[in-house]
């Protein structure tokens, strides 16, 4: 097989918050014969590659898409066995993530999650949560929708109460009421595993987000296609609604000034 070239990553324009939707997991199993669940174990193996290369690389917030609320829907067993990995990653990656000054934190719907690996969490997000290096988000009973649905019933509430005037709510004061609080917007979206969707993952962040789908599966993501992921963003040009002329007249004048 030709050696993928080394794609080329300025660090100084790294996106701050890195978010993967890592799917693929059931196919790659599939293709060898064997049970879906082989898929996830492999898969976790992705997911301290990635967290690693992030963390090395120096991207300021990583979010993973690690379990959707429609995904309580699949087979019991299933939903078992990834509850476990969950459990594991977190016993086995906890002195990994103090060491390397990991803040975790947790998006997502966590009174469905077992006790065991809720209590997990919850334990390390307050161990970390000092931690400045990088933050690493956790999407886990996770929904876009829902979490939309969430800040409007808490906004709703605060306005029923008298504390909060129909008119205050702003793209601020909503953005405060989600579980990324806190967080800067979604820069670049990553989605393995060949669908070109974002099957509910983090809506209102990713508003301007560069999105890169790749047909790779998850447990075959490599650090070189995260490279190449952030080497495409570095290609973009975002404009955020306004004309090129425009970009290039700021440019300019942040470069006379
Ligand atoms: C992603 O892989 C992992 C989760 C959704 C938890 P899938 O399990 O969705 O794998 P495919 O898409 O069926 O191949
Ligand atoms: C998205 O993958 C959710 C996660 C990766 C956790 P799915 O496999 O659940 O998405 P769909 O069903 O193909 O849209
Ligand atoms: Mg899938």
């Amino acid at each position: 097989m030709a050696r993928r070239s080394r794609p080329r990553v300025d660090l100084a324009r790294l996106p701050a918050h890195v978010g993967v939707i890592m799917d693929g997991n059931g196919r790659w199993a599939k293709a060898r014969g064997r049970e879906r669940t082989y898929g996830h174990r492999v898969g976790a193996r992705a997911v301290r590659r990635v967290v690693r290369a992030c963390r090395r690389m120096g991207v300021q917030t990583l979010t993973l898409f690690a379990f959707s609320a429609q995904n309580w829907g699949r087979p019991e067993d299933e939903v078992r066995l990834l509850m476990e990995l969950l459990y594991e990653f977190i016993v086995q990656e906890w002195r990994e993530i103090m060491d390397r000054d990991i803040r975790v934190v947790h998006l997502g719907e966590l009174r469905r999650v077992p006790a065991e690996v809720r209590d997990k969490l919850r334990a390390l997000v307050q161990a970390s949560r000092h931690n400045r290096s990088m933050t690493l988000a956790l999407a886990l009973s996770y929904g876009g929708r829902e979490e939309i649905v969430r800040a409007a019933r808490r906004l709703a509430g605060r306005a029923a109460l008298g504390r909060l005037r129909a008119q205050a709510v702003d793209e601020a004061c909503v953005g405060a009421a989600m579980y990324t609080r806190g967080l800067p917007d979604l820069d670049l979206l990553i989605r393995t595993g060949g669908e070109r969707r974002i099957s509910n993952f983090l809506l209102w962040q990713s508003a301007y987000a560069e999105l890169f789908f790749t047909d790779v599966l998850w447990p075959d993501f490599k650090v070189a296609d995260l490279r190449a992921a952030i080497a495409d963003f570095q290609e973009r040009r975002r404009r955020f609604g306004l004309t090129d002329e425009q970009l290039d007249a700021r440019r300019a004048g942040r470069a006379w000034s």
